[in-house]
Parts: C-alpha cells; structure tokens; sequence
C-alpha cells in the first residue's frame, strides 16, 4: 500500500493531482508542439499533414469542425482564427449532431476532427460519415496510432504527453497551438494575412509557453477567491470573441470537476435575458484583457455590477479601469487577439481546480465521467 502510493507520488510528480501537474506542464507541451513546426526565425511553419495536402485546404470552400466537449471549445477557437487569417468559412459541429443530422457535406469540403483521446465514438462516427461523402478528413489527436489519427486521411499530432486527469487542460491549450500554426499556415498560402502581421504571430506564438509560466504565478491569488467562492451554486463565465470560446471551456471545467452549475456566455449576450440571473449569490468571470472589446466589456462588466453580481476580472497586467470595478481581478500578459486564449485559459484552470479541491470531489476522476467517451 504505501509502495502503491509512493508510486502514485512519483507519477504526478509531486502535485496533489494529475490535473495540476497537467496544467503546469503546459508551457513545456505547447514548447513541445511547436518545436520543428514553427521556425520564426526563418518565417516559416512546416507541418507534413498540411504541406502534402494544402490545396485540399486553399481550395476548400468551407472547413467543418467536428469534436465533443473541451476539444469543441477548441474548435470555436479555431473558427475564429482560420476565418480571421484565411477567410476560409468555417462550421464547428458537435460530432454527436453532426452524425446524426444527414448533414450537407460535399467532396470539396474539408473536415477537421479534434479529439485528445482519438476514441471518442461520435467523433469517430462523423468522421466516417464524411468520409462516406467524400470530404477529405484531417485529425488533431493527441494519442499515437489511435483510431482517430488512424481513421483520419492526415494530421497533426498535438504533443501533450498522456492526459490522465479526465478534465482536459494541456490538451486543450495544445490543441489551440496546433490549429494556430495550421490557421497562420493557410494564411500564407493564400496571401490572406500581411506578411508583418504573419511574422507577428509567429513571434508571439513562440512567446507563449513563457506568458503561461507568468500566468501560472497567480496561482494563490486565484486559491484565496476560490475560498470565497467555492460554495457558490451558481456562476457564470463570460467573454468576447476569442475568448467567447474560453469562456465555455472556463464553465465546463468549473462543472465537471466540482459539481457547481456554470455557464459560459458570450459577454453581449447578457441582456437578452441571462442578466435576469444576476444577483449578489452570483460570481460573474469577465475575460478582460486590453484589446479591441476592452470598452464594450466594460460596460458589460457595469451592467452586472448594477445588478449586484459579484466579479472576477481576467485583466492584463497593470490595468487600473476593470480593477476599480471588479470585486476581484486575476492579471495576466497580452498577446494577440487570437492567442490570448491560451493565456486565458490558465487561471480558468486553477480557479475550477482549487474550487474542486475545497469542494472535496475526485478531482482526477470526477463522478459519473469518462476520460474518453468510447460509446454513445
Ligand atoms: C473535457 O474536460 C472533458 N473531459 C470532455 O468534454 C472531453 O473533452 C470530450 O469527451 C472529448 O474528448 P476527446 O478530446 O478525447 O475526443
């Protein structure tokens, strides 16, 4: 028993849960997805499974996204970007719907399916069915030689290392990383982006793994509000944008992992009707960084203040605006628009994760889920 546990010890090197040392391996796995794909240096970014099929991409007149859970929040993320920097139309699909619609897909299209595990049945499912109708078909897997990467015509391995704890962190920000490069890639091709905004990004993207370390840093910060609100029943989680999508992600892993009902919303949204649910009983987390929605989130973040809701600010570093209104701001660096997401991500991560730990549930293994969902 106690050699059990040593080894146990051993395994999650030295965190109280797979989960953490998950989310504190990501500046080194999104180092490891990059490494050999992305040379700022040189302007370029090389990824075999896009080189031997990039026509397929350049000439597709729509891309369709299909995945299930945290891998769809990163599917949104994705949409954004390839339609920001390759004007290629983009369509997310839950994979479960997707297979079951008799959806419209035609041989030009090209379809992406994103799975850490690359066993998610519905995933595997919608796969095979556009691959009946003739689409071709690029996986994002996590897992070597899984059905997925093996289903799939071509690929992209994110390179996260094994994913024990069931909530998905690093797969997650690796999976942005990957559909980054692939987004900056086709933009190249198709001289849809500048080549100073180009090289921007490359540059901005190698700086990552460095402002997740940072944003790592406020890690007890985030555990003292998590104290506060740990006994919440409700929250809500709340971004434009690029960080629309992390807003969900935020909400999903707040969920699974503590058993408190969350929601993530688009930060607009609010007044069409959720903002009826806003009283002091509810913390409210406003992704918030410096750029161009800063003012319209602000404003938002008024409305919420006047209906006495309680907020938790994501806010780049040094603002002064969103830290007079807030009731408690987490900072954190600035990138890009579309990069920021990643960052974002991290504190959202820590925030369910100590949430969960005060709550007392399984972290690692949260009740009634699965790490993957192999059946229906
Ligand atoms: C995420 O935290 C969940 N564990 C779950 O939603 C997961 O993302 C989903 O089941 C998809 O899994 P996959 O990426 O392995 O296909």
């Amino acid at each position: 028993q106690e050699l059990q546990l040593n080894l146990e010890q051993i395994e999650k090197g030295g965190y109280d849960h797979f989960m953490l040392k998950e989310i504190y391996e990501q500046p080194q796995v999104i180092r490891d997805t990059f490494r050999g794909r992305l040379l700022s240096d040189q302007g370029l970014i090389k990824m075999a499974g896009i080189e031997d099929n990039l026509n397929k991409f350049t000439n597709a007149k729509r891309i369709i996204i299909v995945a299930c859970g945290t891998s769809w929040h990163a599917a949104q993320v994705a949409e954004y970007m390839i339609e920001e920097f390759a004007r290629i139309p983009v369509e997310v699909e839950y994979a479960s719907e997707f297979r079951y619609r008799n959806p419209i897909i035609n041989a030009d299209d090209v379809v992406i399916a994103i799975s850490q595990s690359g066993e998610t049945a519905d995933t595997l499912a919608a796969i095979k069915l556009a691959k009946e109708k003739g689409a071709f078909v690029f996986g994002v897997c996590n897992v070597v030689g899984s059905s997925i990467s093996r289903e799939t015509h071509a690929g992209a391995y994110t390179h996260a290392g094994p994913e024990i704890g069931v909530a998905s962190t690093k797969a997650f920000t690796t999976q942005i990383t990957v559909l980054a490069l692939i987004a900056l890639r086709l933009a190249k091709a198709k001289g849809t982006m500048s080549q100073s905004d180009y090289l921007r990004n490359l540059i901005e993207l190698e700086l990552i793994p460095e402002k997740v370390q940072e944003a790592l840093l406020e890690n007890d910060r985030i555990l003292e509000i998590a104290h506060i609100y740990k006994d919440a029943p409700n929250c809500l989680f709340l971004g434009r944008g690029f960080n629309f999508p992390v807003a969900l992600e935020g909400a999903l892993k707040l969920k699974e992992i503590s058993y408190i009902h969350a929601e993530g919303y688009p930060a607009a949204e609010m007044k069409h009707g959720p903002i009826a649910l806003i009283d002091e009983n509810m913390p409210v987390i406003v992704i918030a960084p410096q750029q161009n929605h800063y003012d319209k989130v602000v404003s938002n973040i008024q409305e919420i203040k006047a209906r006495s809701g309680k907020i938790i600010a994501l806010v780049s570093k040094g603002d002064e605006q969103v830290k007079n209104l807030a009731d408690h701001i987490i900072e954190m660096p600035n990138s890009t628009e579309a990069l920021t997401s990643i960052i974002a991500t991290i504190p959202l991560q820590l925030l369910s994760y100590h949430v969960a730990v005060l709550r007392g549930t399984n972290v690692d293994q949260p009740r009634n889920l699965a790490k993957s969902v192999t059946v229906e």
